[in-house]
């Protein structure tokens, strides 16, 4: 697993440091933040629902009673059904953070973007992982790029039309990545207002999508910081296992310090469980824990383990299209729906 390798506070301006471009207002304090377990969390007492698998619907299922326990152990909300937009913009744009790797950040931006896409939202995903993981997963070859968000990030005569491409789904755009972004994580630093370029150069396309997903790389450097400084809201996949709430406190220091420094409008939309078993007491014990800790936060909709996304993933498309009516397509249709309703403006 890649932890992160990057000291976070050497990317972030200190007071004193003039970088900012444009007058930031202090963060609101009725901004939620504190995203650190409570100190006893330790102690704090087993979980006690008991589910089966009966009591586990998938939010919103039609067929499903109503009132039912989720599988975060909480009485399942009554969904809208996102309507059509009637205009196109301005774009809410939402990271999925975790210095993690293998969490489920690219394999939620991939569906759940394919997922708000299937609403008739307009959507570009950006792949912001050297890896090109995101771009891989929709069949783009990252190799094969001539040209990719790291231009678009460093040299100042590329247009963003020039790098974004449409995918095989309907209303879902790319902007891809490749091993060259790898390089911006350096080049940046010398940068005037650093922390802005991504936002710099996605001003001009916010009024043309609904909805911009960042795929973030698994380390809390320069890259990420400055696709936090770029989005109103982040959602932060956690695998259902043992150890998934540790680094969770580095990923809340960061974002309370790209709040208060860079960025006041940045809000956490939702802790995203993925990877769950719930055959396991484990995976449901560490799910209930994740929920006593951090509450209304966590979102209702679970993803669960199945080898369905890595197949995706070889034949390059979202569960939406490759197995639409499978339980994990339902589980990213729920997650959007959950999305649209804490983001209404997208
Ligand atoms: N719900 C799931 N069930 C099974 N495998 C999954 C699930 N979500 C993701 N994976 C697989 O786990 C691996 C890591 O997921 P990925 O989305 O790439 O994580 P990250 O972007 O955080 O590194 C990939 O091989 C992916 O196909
Ligand atoms: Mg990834």
């Amino acid at each position: 697993m890649n932890e992160s390798t990057f000291p976070v506070t050497e990317h972030l301006p200190t007071q004193a440091e003039p970088t900012r471009t444009t007058p930031v207002q202090p963060a609101t304090p009725a901004a939620p933040r504190s995203l650190t377990p409570p100190d006893n969390y330790a102690e704090m007492p087993r979980p006690t629902a008991k589910l089966t698998a009966e009591d586990i619907a998938p939010v919103n299922d039609p067929h499903g009673p109503r009132n039912k326990i989720g599988p975060t152990g909480r009485p399942l909300p009554d969904l809208p059904e996102p309507q059509p937009p009637t205009k196109t913009g301005p774009a809410q744009v939402i990271a999925m953070c975790n210095q993690k790797g293998g969490v489920g950040k690219t394999t939620t931006t991939i569906n759940l973007g394919a997922a708000i896409a299937e609403t008739g939202r307009k959507v570009l995903l950006i792949d912001f992982d050297p890896q090109g993981s995101a771009s891989i997963g929709l069949g783009v070859q990252p190799h094969d790029l001539d040209i990719s968000v790291y231009n678009l990030l460093m040299q100042r005569d590329i247009t963003p039309d020039e790098v974004i491409r449409p995918t095989r789904v309907e209303n879902l755009d790319l902007l891809p990545a490749n091993i060259d972004l790898s390089a911006a994580e350096v080049q940046l630093v010398q940068e005037v207002a650093r922390e802005y370029t991504l936002q710099r150069v996605l001003e001009p396309i916010i009024p043309l999508y609904d909805v911009i997903l960042i795929d973030c790389a698994p380390s809390l450097g320069l890259l990420t910081v400055n696709a936090l400084t770029a989005s109103n809201g982040i959602v932060v996949p956690l695998e259902c296992e043992f150890f998934a709430l540790r680094g969770l406190a580095m990923l809340t220091d960061t974002i309370g310090k790209v709040q208060d420094r860079l960025n006041p409008k940045l809000e956490i939309v939702g802790i995203l469980g993925t990877m769950f078993d719930g055959r396991t007491t484990h995976a449901r014990e560490v799910l209930d824990r994740v929920v006593q800790a951090f509450d209304e936060r966590v979102f209702h909709t679970v993803i669960r383990r199945t080898v369905k996304f890595p197949e995706t993933t070889v034949v390059g498309e979202p569960i939406t299209t490759y197995a639409p009516s499978s339980q994990a397509a339902t589980q990213y249709r729920d997650l959007a729906k959950e999305v649209l309703a804490r983001c209404p403006a997208g």
